[in-house]
């Protein structure tokens, strides 16, 4: 809830719909009264559970004696394959290749085989280390490569994306180039672990508090496990402390657990990972290799593009189809492609199951394009800011405004944006001082880089393009609010809060945003793909017009007005000539006998997608960015300093500033983490070495760049007509971060003046650099 004095710091442009309000929780998240799942005040009786994890990456289980893990003190019980009431698979969506409890084989180290529930948390874990299990190992693979030595399986069919004729094209051209490149997976190391509690109802009831941004699959898989239906089912959730993606589809293993044992036991039961189990238990970005075979011109102008994205997948589907469907929708970025086939491999490895992280497949898919414009900007001897100018899409009518999915783009803006950046951040002389300065400087090179960001916005799968909400107008005219989305520090709930606040035209504070549950508004989405905001704040608008609607009705009829004379103004209503305060308004309202409540609903319109043809319009509309980022590299240690990054983005008309600057700035730096420091690294048996922030380095406050300039396109607006004319913000600009990679390989490049593209793979560790720049000094 705002105060009063709060407001004075917000300007209203044109009530609270487009203004810079804080986050609804920001003084509780920094002074530790936001309530997160661990600090709900616990039920009593509650018992706490811990992981029995596999410790081999592929082997079938020969025996399990948990004999020692049953005896210790304070375990209640041991939970295994045999005591799931339902179907022991907690895949996500129709997958059905993730058992709950692995019962006859392996196929990750962590796997979870068994769990224990206890009196304490302490007692729980303590005991879920004695357990005897006997394995007859198997053959192992943990990479791209060695999965494709194997010939592995894939773990879900991959996608083809084919336009013009590139097997022609490809030997045409006047020049061609080969290459690859390895691109990095990343932890969500979000700051709250997963968590679930369960509390067992009467009958088959009962109520799960999960860490989740899709309240509704959880529904789904606990109903399943359990062998009840979704009515039996409630789940809540007030807020993640962060989800990234991470929470999409991994929460279902902590809530499937939890509901087990509270129903087996009668009891409470409560699942809270340890960071490092979290870690080594749960899915991350996929890593990719990206082979790419291309044809251009002597200007840069590309011909033809044919690529192969791979990705490690893990062990299961999970959600491997649609990210790496979103690689290959992204790996044009910015580009016209004339003649093009793009090819996704989401290849199974006995690793964890990788999962939707930021981006959802889209990054790594961008960067797959940036770095095919910047080999052929470094063979034709360009800026790669040229080169990416040369390529951009065309206007509508400009025969280049195509995608590789026949999709047209009707709103494109990216040539606007990076002109405007470019000018802004004094890019040109910038450079060409760098150079300069490159030329003298013996061991620290600098090296800077502008990219853009363009990012497909909807659920490539059309059904999840939906919402609804659930708005109550109380007789004191406060008002209650619950959608289908969910809150990870985004900044939705207040998002939508504003846009209810603005269709009534009442203070912020006169809404109460409520903890998101399956109760209140069914069959939901996950809170992804950035769509949180456009699907559940035109739901929320829905309802509120439904209200209005009825209230307008009753006005007409109570004072005998023209429709028109009812008009709804900050804090009350006229009517005629005589203005109501809203609570007022409210309460006649309810003395007339007026429904003050009401669902509301929304689909997005003119998607579809056909993914056999690979033809449609998957993306509702386009999100634009660009960002120029200058770096210092030491060419002795291969340690490196970001000096500056300028950012403009696209958000449309923003529903709220302050809060999409916010998300922009942490996506920038969360993207800079995946493609410097964070390094996720595997041992030969399969452990996750990496598993704790002393050996995974996210950035620090002190990595950010030491200028960081942020704006928005301020004169954007969406062309459709999304709520507010507003875009989403959530992950488009994660690949803003781009730029830091391309300003690290300038640097890298000047030890061989730049004649040659130094093909930095990601992440750009120092180590890295270090040895691209040993590399390029031989050359
Ligand atoms: N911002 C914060 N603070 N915490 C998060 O977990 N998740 C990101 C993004 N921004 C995230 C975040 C991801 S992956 C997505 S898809 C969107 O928020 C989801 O929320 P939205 O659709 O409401 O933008
Ligand atoms: N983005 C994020 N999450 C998803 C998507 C997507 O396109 N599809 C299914 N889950
Ligand atoms: Mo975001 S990866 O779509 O949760």
């Amino acid at each position: 809830m705002l105060k009063k004095a709060d407001h004075e710091l917000y300007k209203y442009i044109n009530g609270p719909m487009h203004a810079p309000l804080k986050h609804d929780s920001a003084h509780k998240h920094v002074s530790g009264s936001a309530e997160y799942i661990d600090d709900i005040p616990e039920p009593a009786g509650l018992l706490h559970g811990a992981l029995g994890m596999a410790d081999r990456a592929h082997a079938e289980i020969v025996s399990v004696d948990l004999s020692e893990v049953k005896a210790y003190p304070g375990v209640v019980c041991v939970l295994t394959a045999k005591d799931v009431p339902g179907d022991n698979d907690i895949a996500s969506g129709s997958h059905h290749d993730e058992p709950l409890f692995a019962e006859t084989k392996v196929e990750f180290h962590g796997q979870v085989i068994f769990a224990v529930i206890a009196e304490t948390r302490d007692a729980a874990r303590r005991a879920a280390r004695l357990a005897k299990i006997e394995y007859r190992d198997l053959p192992h693979w943990l990479t791209v490569d060695t999965a494709r030595d194997n010939a592995a399986p894939l773990v879900t069919p991959g996608m083809v994306l084919k336009r013009g004729e590139p097997e022609n094209e490809l030997d045409k051209a006047p020049r061609r180039l080969k290459g690859r490149m390895e691109i990095g997976g990343q932890e969500h190391f979000y700051l709250e672990s997963h968590i679930a509690m369960a509390i067992p109802g009467e009958d088959d009831e009962v109520t799960v508090w999960s860490s989740t941004q899709h309240p509704s699959e959880v529904q789904h898989i606990v109903g399943h496990v359990l062998a009840i239906p979704s009515n039996a089912v409630t789940v809540n959730v007030r807020r993640m402390g962060g989800g990234f993606g991470g929470k999409e589809t991994q929460g279902n293993l902590f809530a499937a657990l939890a509901a087990i044992g509270a129903k087996k036991l009668n009891r409470a039961v409560k699942f809270r990972p340890d960071r490092d189990e979290d870690m080594v238990v749960t899915g991350k970005r996929h890593d990719f290799i990206v082979d790419y075979d291309v044809a251009f011109d002597d200007e840069g102008r590309l011909h033809a593009v044919d690529a192969i994205f791979a990705a490690r997948c893990g062990y299961s589907a999970d959600l491997s189809g649609p990210v790496t469907d979103r690689a290959l929708f992204h790996a044009d970025s910015s580009y016209f492609y004339p003649h093009v086939r793009l090819a996704s491999e989401p290849l199974k490895t006995h690793t964890v199951s990788n999962t939707a992280y930021r981006g959802f497949g889209g990054p790594q898919g961008m960067l797959g394009g940036e770095r095919i414009i910047e080999e052929i900007a470094y063979a034709v001897g360009k800026d790669p800011l040229e080169v990416r100018k040369l390529n951009f899409y065309g206007d509508v009518g400009s025969g280049r405004n195509v995608t590789p999915y026949h999709q047209e783009i009707e709103d494109n803006i990216v040539a606007r944006v990076v002109e405007e950046l470019e000018t802004s951040c004094d890019y040109q002389a910038r450079r060409k001082a760098i150079i300069e300065f490159n030329k003298t400087s013996p061991v620290i090179k600098k090296g800077i880089a502008l990219t853009p960001v363009k990012f497909g916005i909807s659920f490539t799968m059309t059904a999840f393009n939906q919402a609804g909400a659930l708005v109550h107008v109380y007789q004191d005219g406060s008002i209650h609010l619950n959608h289908g989305g969910t809150e990870m520090g985004q900044g939705l709930y207040t998002k939508v809060a504003q846009v209810l606040a603005d269709a009534f035209q009442v203070d912020i504070e006169r809404v109460k945003i409520t903890a998101t549950t399956t109760a209140k508004v069914p069959n939901t989405s996950a809170t992804a793909a950035s769509s949180g905001s456009d699907l559940n704040g035109m739901a929320a608008y829905d309802a509120a017009r439904q209200i209005k609607d009825r209230l307008v009705a009753f006005a007409v009829e109570k004072f005998g007005v023209p429709v028109d004379e009812v008009v709804f103004l900050p804090n009350r209503v006229r009517v005629g000539d005589q203005e109501i305060p809203f609570p007022d308004f409210v309460k006649q309202a309810y003395f007339a006998r007026v429904q003050l409540s009401a669902a509301g609903f929304y689909k997005t319109p003119k998607i579809h997608w056909d993914r056999a043809a690979g033809r449609g319009t998957p993306f509702y509309y386009f999100a634009y960015g660009a960002a120029c980022s200058e770096v210092s590299i030491d060419t002795l240690t291969g340690e490196y300093l970001m000096d500056r990054t300028d950012i403009l983005h696209d958000v449309g008309k923003s529903l709220n500033p302050a809060i999409d600057i916010g998300q922009i700035e942490g996506a920038f730096v969360q993207g800079m983490g995946w493609l410097t420091t964070e390094e996720l690294w595997w041992d030969d048996k399969g452990r996750l070495r990496t598993h704790a922030p002393s050996t995974y380095k996210i950035p620090l406050a002190s990595d950010r760049p030491k200028i960081f300039n942020t704006r928005l396109a301020e004169w954007s607006a969406n062309a459709e007509p999304t709520i507010g004319r507003s875009k989403a913000v959530g992950e488009p600009p994660f690949m803003l971060a781009i730029s830091v990679l391309e300003a690290l390989s300038m640097a890298v490049a000047s030890v061989a003046d730049y004649k040659v593209c130094p093909k930095l793979d990601a992440p750009a560790t120092p180590e890295r650099v270090l040895m691209a720049v040993e590399r390029l000094k031989t050359l």
